[in-house]
């Protein structure tokens, strides 16, 4: 039975993982995952896990709250020797963080085939942590698996056009997954004794908004004018709750809550009026929701959406005219991955 060892760390990766380790098990496959540590308490981690019933980690690896080169550094030790304990077939990475660029070297070194999901994003901005972690990830891959054609291409313009497939986006498959689990489950809207449609959901955590003040307090003013319209929902990051801590920050109109579970956020983006984040999973899953987002960022890797009028950044233009995007697939883009490893481990 061929065997995949899955290297997860951080919030999304948890969120793209679920649809994906149960195509791995309905195909046959045998899977370990290891939990670099990354991200590590109950509502940024084990919620998860436990919500979108993904398969106990073997290793936790527990590697977090440090610079990037200590985080990845340990990280990269950690994962080779659970590497080379485990012996597997194939290493499967997610996206672009740092858990994601250790597992990519940890393997391309000791000569495992790599498969990353969420390959060819690119901001095209080099100051951006995560942009440095996608294209290495990208270039030591054998399976490229692409959400968008514009992720093929992007690929295709650095060199990269073996093994390069697009799937579709495993987060689409993960929200229609939630929206059906979430009716009857999540009491967030009772919670907080909102009315669908009358309030907006918020959410800040890029290091390259959080740690110069100056854009913090940018943003965090632009939010509470919006929220002068209608109230402004906010599960807070712990990256940005230590900020706001540490600067006395506690903007005005802004309902400040702990991190969510993936059931209750679905809940929460289906029935608000809009959304303002620098997440990237965050714009797609508005769109999903068919919710309008505002990007606080100064470009996007999800240039769809902005293409199809969901979303736009903070201080570009206005909403293009809507349209749906067919590029994201049909929510099977999960058994598509599958499917698709399965034939190269054959
Ligand atoms: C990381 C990823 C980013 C991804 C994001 C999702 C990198 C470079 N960045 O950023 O691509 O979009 O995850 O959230 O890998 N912390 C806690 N509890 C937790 C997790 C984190 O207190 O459960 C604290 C950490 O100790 C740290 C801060 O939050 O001080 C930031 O965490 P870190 O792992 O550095 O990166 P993220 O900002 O989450």
């Amino acid at each position: 039975m061929p065997q995949i060892l899955t290297v997860l760390g951080a919030r999304p990766q948890f969120i793209k993982a679920s649809p994906v380790s149960h195509a791995i098990a309905k195909a046959g496959m045998s899977e370990v995952i290891v939990h670099t540590g990354q991200h590590f308490d109950a509502l940024m981690s084990d919620v998860f896990f436990d919500e979108l019933a993904i398969p106990r980690p073997a290793y936790n690896l527990e590697v977090n709250s440090l610079g990037h080169g200590a985080m990845t550094g340990r990280m990269l030790e950690k994962l080779e020797a659970a590497m080379l304990a485990e012996k597997p077939d194939l290493v499967l990475i997610y996206g672009d963080t740092n858990s994601t660029v250790a597992g990519a070297l940890a393997a391309a070194k000791l000569h495992i085939p790599v498969a990353h999901i969420e390959a060819g994003l690119r901001s095209f901005n080099r100051r951006m942590p995560e942009e440095i972690n996608r294209v290495l990830a990208d270039h030591v891959s054998t399976l490229l698996f692409c959400p968008t054609r514009t992720a093929v291409q992007n690929l295709a313009a650095e060199g990269i056009t073996r093994g390069v497939h697009a799937v579709g986006d495993v987060m689409f498959d993960t929200t229609l997954a939630a929206i059906e689990r979430s009716a009857g489950r999540s009491a967030i809207l009772e919670r907080l004794a909102l009315t669908p449609k009358t309030y907006s959901v918020a959410t800040i955590h890029r290091a390259e908004n959080t740690d110069d003040p100056a854009r913090l307090a940018q943003i965090v003013d632009w939010l509470e004018q919006r929220a002068r319209t209608a109230p402004i929902i906010m599960p807070v990051h712990p990256r940005t709750r230590k900020l706001f801590a540490q600067r006395g920050i506690s903007p005005a109109g802004l309902t400040l809550i702990d991190p969510i579970g993936y059931l209750d956020m679905a809940r929460l983006v289906h029935h608000a009026a809009a959304v303002f984040t620098d997440s990237g999973g965050l714009q797609k899953e508005a769109y999903f929701h068919r919710v309008p987002c505002v990007t606080l960022r100064d470009e996007t890797e999800w240039v769809e959406t902005v293409d199809a009028g969901w979303n736009r950044l903070w201080q570009g233009p206005d909403f293009a005219e809507r349209r749906d995007i067919p590029d994201y697939g049909e929510g099977n883009a999960a058994h598509l991955i599958s499917e698709l490893i399965a034939g190269t481990l054959k």
